[in-house]
């Protein structure tokens, strides 16, 4: 028998609670001092102490307070809560920091990511700021908020006035590739912005304080909070030539912006190359 669905609302709760422990942890371990703890894809793709001690902490807060849950973490990845006979209904997508090279610098753009997934699609996330603690939040169809405030997008139609900001991959040739697709691209924007931290990256967007934002190459854990926060805030979010936003490309831009940025980043291959 299916297992009763919990409102979005309540996911969230969880989600906000076990972000605020781990974001004091992450905090916490960053005044203390980090170190590279292994690499991942490449050699600059790195892994501190604190992501996988938050993850461990986010993991087990979450097990403890929705034991049958199924959770998909960056550093540890799948454990299914599920049973055989009734698998999860609700996964926890989880980022313990986004922005990890900048919270090895002490530069103040990471955040923790929670997003639940219900049958599938996400109805809640949250993403916290380590160092500022300003948190995002948003459920499905609730809209977005932060400190009390509904949260809306830029309402910008000029894509010659819109602040871009994007990314880049871990991959030395994936990297040269964006490159080429950013210098294609910045004659016709205002001016683009590589922060380092796409959770964050996107709710900057969901309150207006960037115009619109695309990247190739991001995981689940990477979009799925703040996506829901910046299409919950009026944003329309998809991938290139009528694709969901995925790992070959995530758009994120105002209704007017969408089609201009969607063909120049059409034109360039942006979701190309390696
Ligand atoms: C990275 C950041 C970065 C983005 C990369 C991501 P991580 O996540 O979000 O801004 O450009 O694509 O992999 O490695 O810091 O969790």
């Amino acid at each position: 028998m299916d297992r009763p669905a919990p409102p979005p609302s309540e996911l969230l709760e969880i989600a906000i609670d076990v972000a605020r422990d781990a974001a004091a942890t992450a905090y916490r371990m960053r005044i203390e001092g980090v170190s590279v703890a292994a690499t991942k894809s490449t050699v600059t793709d790195v892994v501190t102490a604190a992501d996988r001690a938050v993850e461990r902490q986010i993991t087990d807060a979450l097990r403890r307070l929705r034991p049958g849950d199924a959770v998909l973490g960056e550093e540890y990845g799948t454990a299914d809560g599920g049973t055989t006979d009734a698998p999860a209904r609700v996964r926890w997508i989880v980022d313990p920091i986004d922005g990890t090279v900048n919270y090895l610098y002490g530069l103040p753009h990471c955040a923790v990511s929670i997003a639940a997934e219900l049958d599938g699609a996400v109805v809640a996330g949250v993403v916290r700021n380590i160092h500022t603690g300003e948190e995002w939040t948003a459920t499905a169809g609730g809209g977005a908020w932060r400190a009390g405030e509904r949260l809306r997008c830029s309402t910008e139609t000029d894509l010659g006035q819109a602040l871009v900001i994007t990314g880049f991959g871990y991959d030395a040739r994936r990297r040269a590739h964006q490159a080429r697709v950013v210098a294609e691209l910045i004659p016709y924007v205002r001016d683009i912005r590589r922060l380092g931290a796409a959770a964050l990256d996107l709710c900057l967007v969901a309150e207006g304080r960037a115009d619109a934002y695309y990247e190739k190459g991001l995981a689940a854990w990477d979009q799925a909070a703040g996506g829901l926060v910046a299409a919950e805030a009026g944003l329309r979010i998809g991938g290139l030539k009528g694709l969901p936003p995925g790992p070959e490309m995530v758009i994120a831009a105002p209704p007017a912006l969408y089609d201009p940025l969607h063909e120049h980043l059409t034109r360039w291959d942006a979701a190309g190359g390696p």
